[in-house]
């Protein structure tokens, strides 16, 4: 059954291309905007400390798994599991979440792609804000265009992927992500040097519990955690593949702080390109989604060489997101590989043409179908979409790991630690170990039912 398996080429591809997996819409669309609405400052410290006492054991266990069992989520229970056992059923709900993730991904990453072109074209340039805003309504309200720009973003990535796992995914992603990194540098010097972006700083580095409390602080408390597992791409199974691509030379902990760093970073220069620039012009940044679509290209129309930068915002965007799809992709292929056996060409093309057609609800949900509201009124279905993945796959897939990673019944924790540690670098800490068992599931359960609660039955 065991074939052999292409490797990355280097350590520098397995960090890259996982925070690749990790660096997308969470870091420069999600984070930002729930920044904003949230109070600034205040709500980074709540974040970063769910970032590193809940998403850094979940990603050692998620890579554990795959790199001792050398398969994709949707075999690695299999290998793994005691005989008799049913985890491996969850490995089939990691297959289904991959997809949903994608499901609405791809639109909001065509999004990005048509709005590099509008940027490049000047189409914004002497726009009031109302018409920039009529901009964004007029694209969500159009099928056609929207699914092309979709269906650009899936085939190419696509593309990428099919040239293989060294020679496709693992050389663009490091390309893309380097230049991701240049991209963000100077659109962060830009911003934190126009006239009044001080007031954008204050706001985003100086905390100021009392204001988070005013907004509802269990509320943002839950925001904070959502956006960990979000951003992390846990509990899907997303980042196990990774492990699998790996040798047990560095230890897996080490690999994870790094990873996490990362994607760390890439979220708060994204805060510090955007809340100098909107304080600079006076614009609101706590309005939600419609942040980087509507606020932003306000912004660049004010801004002097506002073309050129807004431009090279929307590349940015477009790689950070592309850099998540195309890991995606990759899993979506070997799930296909592992379950039946199939090419990897085969595999590109059966993906390729399930993922245009399972996107298409998401962009019909904007037009044609908006008369469906599944979660209330002026909802959508990609609300739908991402309410599936982001409240309840990843908290509970989450917990599968972890139970799985900790428990006599499933892999245990001798097990877990030996794969975990093997190598040179930071070892999973010991002292965790009653932590990581009997309270971080709580945690974890404690999000998904506040998610619920947050959801249908808070005012
Ligand atoms: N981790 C991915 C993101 O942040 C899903 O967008």
């Amino acid at each position: 059954m065991e074939k052999k398996r292409e490797k990355f080429s280097s350590r520098l591809g397995f960090i890259l291309i996982s925070a690749g997996c990790a660096i997308g819409l969470g870091n420069v669309w999600r984070f930002p905007y729930i920044t904003g609405k949230y109070g600034g400052a205040a709500f980074v410290l709540i974040y970063l400390l769910f970032l590193v006492i809940m998403g850094i054991p979940i990603m050692v266990a998620e890579f554990s798994v795959g790199r001792a069992s050398q398969c994709s989520a949707v075999r690695s229970y299999h290998v793994l599991e005691p005989k008799g056992t049913k985890w491996h059923w969850h490995g089939y709900v990691c297959v289904a979440g991959n997809y949903l993730l994608m499901m609405f991904y791809t639109t909001v990453a065509g999004w990005m792609l048509s709005y590099m072109v509008k940027m490049a074209k000047g189409d914004f340039v002497g726009l009031n804000p109302t018409e920039v805003g009529a901009v964004f309504n007029d694209m969500l309200a159009k099928p056609l265009p929207m699914i092309f720009w979709m269906a650009l973003t899936t085939v190419v990535c696509f593309l990428v992927c099919s040239m293989g796992l060294q020679k496709g995914v693992e050389r663009i992603t490091k390309w893309m992500m380097s230049c991701l990194f240049i991209i963000l540098i100077i659109l962060c010097i830009r911003s934190v040097t126009l006239p009044g972006a001080v007031e954008g700083l204050k706001f985003y580095l100086t905390p100021d519990f009392g204001k988070m409390a005013e907004n509802g602080l269990g509320e943002a408390i839950f925001a904070a955690m959502g956006q960990a597992f979000f951003t992390l791409s846990i509990g899907i199974g997303a980042m196990s593949i990774f492990g699998s691509y790996i040798d047990k030379n560095r230890s897996l902990t080490g690999e994870t702080v790094s990873i996490c760093a990362l994607d760390t970073t890439v979220a708060l220069l994204s805060g510090l390109v955007i809340f100098p620039a909107c304080f600079a012009f006076q614009i609101d940044p706590g309005e939600g989604p419609g942040l980087v679509f509507v606020t932003l290209p306000n912004v660049f129309n004010q801004m002097p060489g506002g073309r050129i930068f807004g431009t090279l915002f929307f590349v940015f965007m477009f790689f950070a997101a592309a850099s998540t799809i195309i890991a995606v992709f990759e899993n979506l292929i070997n799930f296909s590989i592992d379950l039946s056996d199939m090419s990897r060409k085969k595999a590109v093309i059966l993906n390729l043409v399930l993922v245009l057609v399972l996107s298409i609800p998401c962009v019909l949900g904007f037009n044609v179908l908006s008369g469906f509201q599944p979660l209330g009124e002026g909802t959508t279905i990609q609300d739908l979409e991402d309410f599936i993945v982001s409240n309840n796959l990843l908290p509970l897939g989450s917990l599968v790991f972890l139970l799985f990673c900790t428990t006599k019944k499933g892999w245990g924790w001798k097990n877990f630690i030996t794969e975990a540690d093997s190598g040179k670098g930071l070892k999973f800490p010991k002292w965790s170990r009653v932590y990581v068992t009997y309270i971080l599931p709580f945690i974890v359960l404690f999000i998904f039912v506040m998610g619920y609660y947050q959801k249908f039955f808070a005012k």
